[in-house]
Formats: C-alpha cells, structure tokens, sequence
C-alpha cells in the first residue's frame, strides 16, 4: 500500500474508521458517476458559435457533427441524437412498432422497463447470468409466448449481451431485437463497435455516463428506414415546415448539449485511460479481501471496454462484513458506494404491482441486487484516493466485529438504506 499524499485534498486519515468514532478520510464526496469535465474552451467556444448563429435547437449544425462524430465513432450508417436515454429508447420502441410484450432483463436502470410500460408494452423481465449480470438467453426463449413481439437486451456495466444467442432466437421466433447500451459507448463485441447491433441500439449520454451531453441520448442503426421513421418521431413527425407526416413527439437534442456531446467524445480516450488505470488499481488494492470480487474483464486485450463502472460482489457467506455493511462503512468515510440496480426493477412500482410473479424467476437477479457494490471511479479520481478506499474496505474487514456493533441493525430502515 503507498502512503498516502498529505498535501492531497482528500488526504487520507488511516485511523480510526469514521463508523468507528474517527471523521471521515475524504472531505468531499467521491461519488459514482461524477461528471466528467471535458476540454472547457473547446465547449466554450462550441457554445460561443452557438449563441452568436443563434441556432439553439431544431437539428443544428452541432447536433449534426455531434451525429457525424457518433457515426464515425460507432461504425454504423446512421446516428439520430435525442434529449435523453429514455426518450431515445421510447421512440426506438415506437419506430420499432414494438407491443404487447417484450422482454428485458429486471436487472437494469428502471428506464428500459419504463420505456416499455410507458407505451402500455409489458416488459417480461427475464434472468441474468450471474458471471457477467447480463440477460439470460435461455430464459429469453421460456418466456416467448403468442403477444412477445420484441427483446431488449442491455449491456450492462459495457459489456456486450450475448448478441448471437439473442440474434438468433429474435430471427428464429420472428421478433425485434433492439439493444440498450446506455453503458457500452467505447465498448465492442469482437471488435465490433457497441451501436451496430440487433435493429438498433441505444445510447445513453447522461451526465454520469462517460460520453455525456449533461442529459442526451441517441439510437445507431444501419436501417435507413428506420433512421427516417425515427427523425420524424423526435421533431412532432415534421417532414418540412408546415407538414406532419407522423405521430411524433419533442426528442431533439439542443446545441448546447451537443456542444458538451461533442466536446466529451473527443476526450473519451483520456476518460477511459484514466478509468483503466483506476481499475487496474482496484485489483490490485481489493486483493485477499475475503469474500469480496471485482468484476473483472477477461476479455480486456481483445475487446475495448470503457471502465466507467467498477463493480463488487460482496457474497455474504465469505466476507466477514455484508455488502450493506461495507456500504455504510463507505458512506461513514465519505464514498458514496452505490447498490445499482437495487431492488431490481420487478421489486419497484408499478411492476411490483403488475408483475408479482416476476420475481419466482428471477433467482439470479434476487442474488446479485443483494450483493452488488460499485466503487467510484473517474478522472477525478486517482491513486491516493482509491487506495484508500481499498485501505477502508481491508480495515473493515480487519475489525469487523467491532465495525458491526457500531452500525445499525439491518432493518430495511437503516441510515444506510435511506441514502443509498
Ligand atoms: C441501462 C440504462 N438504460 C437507460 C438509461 C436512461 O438514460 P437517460 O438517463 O439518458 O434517460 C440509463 C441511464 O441513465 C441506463 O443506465
């Protein structure tokens, strides 16, 4: 372990563990997911041009770079922005003509099931594999029945679904096959880009994702007409002034989102060398932790992959202190560890409601909400800092039977519960 750097503003105070009486080792929160600051004159004179074309929305020449920049990124024929994620999913899945059921897995942000049950379409939730937390495709298959028009498979944490499992049984069985890749920019699947696959893909570009716009979204597909239906959609169904050619709705992205798109695109290359220096970190720093696995790549010298999550299985049986536990240690310290995709989406409103049987087939799923932490990382972040964290996390388990008698009891009401 190096020492840690006093002069650093999140200077390291090894003892005692804040849940233990000592104060917190960082000053300021280290949080998962903070926003990546991208070159600040670049998009500063991005929005300067902006406000001197006074050109702020309606297809703009930024949003139309910011497109160009993602189809020459992406590898695929068309890229069509929009003002977020979930707006981007909703109008694939309109374009799509997707309905009555499609199915998606439960473990994953709640938008991709929102998305769906916002247009009346039942999203089946299926299984995740536990190795990779990714859509099971054999339960895919269970769950086909007559109303199953379509299957969304997530990559989640930015790594790729099983794409041809999943490709074969959508041609097989007659259904649509979209991907959410709101984690996958700067991913691929054997060397494919992330955004070439199934009938469309879509992308994410939430201030938290390591391609951002502050909020933005986009759908890739190399379907021309698709990419025309989905143009339309974004801008009322308007096919000119004064024409409406199709239901559509407001989904265009502004200038000055995609002067932030543009700028944080160009600097991805630094983002995710950083966040693989952080990983690579972590593995080293959580090693012989009892109980506690990094979520690794095995693939990492084939495939790119952006690192923006690092992602911990705390499994109760072998580690001295659960991953709520941890958690609360963390969040004591000031690391604002967080339990994505807790509960998983079966277990939240209104498909705890709608569903209630859901969840008998969703064991892996059940297991891997209970047990997953993720760990910040990002550019703001460097050695000094996830040291440390690793250092919290060995003390912990050092001094567990003490840790555990100064936390709460796991009660569903616990501090711990109300902030993550
Ligand atoms: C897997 C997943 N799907 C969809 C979304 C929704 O994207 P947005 O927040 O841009 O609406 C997100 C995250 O933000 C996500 O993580």
């Amino acid at each position: 372990m190096h020492a840690p750097d006093p002069a650093h503003s999140h200077a390291w105070k090894p003892t005692p563990l804040a849940v233990l009486g000592g104060a917190p080792a960082f000053a300021e929160p280290l949080h998962v997911g903070r926003p990546n600051v991208p070159d600040r004159a670049k998009l500063l004179q991005r929005i300067e041009g902006a406000l001197d074309r006074r050109w702020f929305t309606n297809d703009g020449p930024l949003v139309q770079e910011f497109e160009a920049a993602l189809v020459r990124q992406l590898q695929v024929k068309h890229v069509v922005a929009m003002c977020n994620g979930t707006t981007a999913l909703e109008i694939a899945i309109r374009a799509l003509e997707l309905k009555g059921e499609v199915i998606v897995p439960s473990f994953t942000f709640v938008a991709t099931a929102h998305a769906l049950q916002w247009q009346e379409i039942t999203p089946v939730f299926a299984d995740i594999e536990p190795a990779t937390h990714l859509i099971d495709p054999a339960q895919v298959e269970r769950l086909i029945t007559p109303r199953t028009t379509g299957i969304i498979g997530v990559h989640t944490w930015g790594r790729p679904c099983d794409v041809a499992a999943l490709a074969e049984i959508a041609d097989r069985r007659g259904l649509t096959l979209l991907f959410d890749a709101a984690h996958a920019m700067g991913c691929t699947h054997r060397g494919v880009p992330i955004g070439r696959f199934g009938a469309a893909e879509v992308f994410s570009f939430h201030a938290t994702k390591c391609v951002h716009s502050f909020e933005g979204g986009a759908v890739a597909t190399n379907d021309d007409v698709l990419a025309e239906k989905l143009r339309l959609m974004r801008n009322f169904g308007f096919a000119g002034y004064d024409r409406v050619v199709y239901l559509g709705i407001n989904g265009k992205l502004s200038e000055i989102h995609a002067a932030m798109g543009l700028t944080s695109l160009e600097d991805l290359p630094r983002v995710v060398a950083h966040n693989r220096r952080n990983f690579e970190l972590y593995r080293q720093g959580l090693a012989g932790l009892p109980g506690l696995r990094l979520l690794d790549y095995d693939d990492a010298a084939a495939e790119s992959r952006n690192y923006q999550y690092v992602v911990v299985e705390c499994d109760p049986a072998a580690s001295p202190l659960g991953r709520d536990e941890l958690a609360a240690v963390l969040t004591a310290e000031n690391v604002r560890a967080r339990r994505y995709f807790y509960p998983g989406c079966h277990r939240m409103e209104p498909y705890r409601s709608l569903l209630p049987d859901a969840l008998k087939r969703l064991p892996v799923t059940e297991e891997i909400v209970a047990k997953v932490l993720l760990l910040p990382t990002g550019p703001t972040l460097g050695e000094t800092e996830i040291l440390s964290v690793c250092g919290i996390l060995h003390r912990a388990a050092a001094e567990s039977v003490a840790v555990r008698g100064a936390l709460p009891p796991p009660d569903g009401a616990s501090p711990t519960s109300r902030i993550l």
